[in-house]
């Protein structure tokens, strides 16, 4: 009797020290899994205009094992000013600066180290993992973000396995503890049996053991959340999206090989809110001359003949709730357009580079200090803000956070 007491308890404390040091393991993943979660998060909206996390050249080099080829106190050091590495005479920072025409890259001072890891974990983790989707994890997102899963799969597939993982084996510790507490009680009732023949036994029952039953139900419920939530997420952003368009159209070729002007076609964009999809009727300034007898741009010619517009396929699209005006950011900002959509001057098809979330507005506008040179109307901003603080005029202080200026 005495016996069996102490074993009970000694079950108890095994539990229980079984159970913190799962906690510890679930909270360590958890917590790089988040690191990593955030880093992409802060790549996607600040770095992926100009950086693929593979090592394909955009408006940068690819940052593809970028954490062997530089020292990570060197990354954090450039990432929050690349002038300044330069200027130190960096032969590194130097060699590649001329290697890129002397591209400046914009400085990011107000990230953390730790957020800058984070970004360098995401693209280690990116690059490390499988190319495979998660298994039919969830079809829905698929369907609704048909490109999102392209790089953000990665860590979201590693998270999960680990999570089963740790199920599985708190389902087995589970069921050790319990075979090895019978084991000792049957020791006590039946003497006689072998302890091999007792562990047999002890084996045929626990398929039918209701931990193993638990520990499956609880598997099913994880896996079934993990596709609501991804499903839910996945809506509405389509970074990465590249339809295939009506027409063969292609950007590399007319605004990069033969400069075309982006306002050219794209008339509204320094004047107005929408940047405009030119009509056909811009094309044939051209076209009326160029290639006349090719079967695309022969597509032109049908539209017209028939009075119907050429059927673009949308590529960015702001839901209705969010105002978002070219001319402010282009004409009053300064922006280029590049700093939003990527190098479309080398795009065969146009691809939406960026989130277009309300994160990745907010952060530029965290970051971008106003252009404010030559433009009268900020005068008087400036010289009250450069009396009360030291960093320059940003967008957020000029009211850039305010809900209103971007919900009507
Ligand atoms: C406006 C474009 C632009 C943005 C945005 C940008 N970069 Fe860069 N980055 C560059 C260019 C261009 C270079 C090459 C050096 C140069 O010309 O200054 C570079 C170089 C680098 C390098 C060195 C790469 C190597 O192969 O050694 C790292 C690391 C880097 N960037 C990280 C980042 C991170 C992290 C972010 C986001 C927080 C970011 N960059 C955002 C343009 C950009
Ligand atoms: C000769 C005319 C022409 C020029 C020049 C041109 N574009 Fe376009 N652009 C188009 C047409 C046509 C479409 C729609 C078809 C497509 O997406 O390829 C388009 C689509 C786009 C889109 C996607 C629109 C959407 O649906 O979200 C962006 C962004 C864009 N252009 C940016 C630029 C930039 C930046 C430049 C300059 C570097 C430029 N364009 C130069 C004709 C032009
Ligand atoms: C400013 C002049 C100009 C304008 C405007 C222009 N293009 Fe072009 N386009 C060209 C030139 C030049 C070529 C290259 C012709 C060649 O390869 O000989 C070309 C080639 C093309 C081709 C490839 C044809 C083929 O079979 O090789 C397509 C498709 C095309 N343009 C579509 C359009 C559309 C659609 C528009 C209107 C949105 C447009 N272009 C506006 C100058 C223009
Ligand atoms: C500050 C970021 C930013 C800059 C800079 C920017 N765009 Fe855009 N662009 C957007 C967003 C966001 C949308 C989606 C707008 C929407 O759906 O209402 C967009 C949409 C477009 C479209 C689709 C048609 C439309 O008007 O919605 C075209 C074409 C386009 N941009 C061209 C350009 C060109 C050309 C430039 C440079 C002269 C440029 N953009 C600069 C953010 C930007
Ligand atoms: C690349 C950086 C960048 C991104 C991304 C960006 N903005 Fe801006 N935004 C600016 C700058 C710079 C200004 C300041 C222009 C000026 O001087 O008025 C600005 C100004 C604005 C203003 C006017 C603010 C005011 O107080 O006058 C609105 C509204 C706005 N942006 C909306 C958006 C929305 C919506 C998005 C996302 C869809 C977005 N912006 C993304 C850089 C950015
Ligand atoms: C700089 C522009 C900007 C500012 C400032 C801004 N938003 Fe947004 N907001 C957006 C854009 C763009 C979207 C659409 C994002 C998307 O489609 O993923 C959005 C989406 C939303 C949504 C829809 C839910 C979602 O995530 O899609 C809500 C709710 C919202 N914003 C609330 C607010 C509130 C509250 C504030 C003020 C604290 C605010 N926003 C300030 C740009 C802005």
């Amino acid at each position: 009797m005495r016996k069996s007491i102490f074993m009970c308890c000694k079950k108890l404390t095994l539990v229980k020290f079984l159970f913190s040091f799962l906690f510890l393991i679930a909270s360590t993943t958890a917590m790089l899994a988040q690191d990593a979660a955030e880093g992409e998060t802060l790549f996607k909206n600040n770095c992926a205009a100009c950086h693929a996390s593979t090592d394909e050249v955009l408006v940068g080099p690819g940052l593809k094992g970028i954490s062997e080829r530089r020292p990570i106190e060197w990354i954090v050091k450039w990432v929050h000013n690349p002038q300044a590495v330069i200027a130190s005479g960096d032969k590194y920072a130097n060699d590649l600066y001329n290697k890129f025409n002397k591209a400046a890259m914009t400085p990011y001072p107000n990230f953390s180290e730790a957020q800058i890891k984070g970004i360098i974990a995401y693209i280690d983790a990116s690059n490390a993992a499988p190319a495979a989707p998660a298994a039919g994890a969830a079809p829905a997102a698929g369907a609704a973000a048909p490109a999102a899963q392209s790089s953000g799969g990665m860590m979201e597939v590693l998270l999960v396995g680990l999570l089963i993982i740790m199920v599985i084996v708190l389902i087995a510790l589970l069921s050790i503890v319990n075979s090895l507490s019978k084991l000792s009680k049957a020791a006590e009732a039946d003497p006689s049996k072998s302890f091999f023949e007792r562990v047999s036994e002890n084996a045929k029952s626990l398929a039918a053991n209701s931990a193993v039953k638990t520990g499956i139900i609880v598997l099913v419920l994880l896996l079934g959340g993990k596709a609501t939530i991804d499903a839910a997420y996945g809506v509405g952003i389509h970074q990465g999206y590249a339809p295939e368009q009506p027409i063969k159209f292609s950007h590399k070729l007319h605004a990069g090989q033969y400069q075309i002007n982006c306002n050219y076609c794209h008339t509204g964009v320094y004047e107005g809110k929408g940047a405009n999809v030119p009509s056909a009727n811009i094309c044939m300034n051209c076209h009326n001359a160029i290639k006349r007898e090719s079967p695309e741009i022969q597509k032109i010619y049908k539209a017209l003949e028939k009075d119907e517009p050429i059927q673009w396929v949308r590529v960015h699209n702001l839901p209705d709730l969010a105002y978002f005006n070219h001319s402010q950011h282009t004409n009053v900002g300064g922006l280029e357009c590049k700093n939003c959509h990527g190098e479309i001057e080398k795009m065969e098809v146009v691809e939406q580079r960026s989130s277009l979330t309300m994160g990745w507005c907010i952060d530029c506008h965290r970051q971008t200090d106003v252009n404010a040179k030559g433009n009268a109307y900020y005068d008087k901003l400036v010289e009250v803000h450069n009396k009360d603080s030291k960093t320059p005029l940003k967008v957020q202080n000029i009211g850039g956070l305010e809900c209103s200026k971007c919900h009507y």
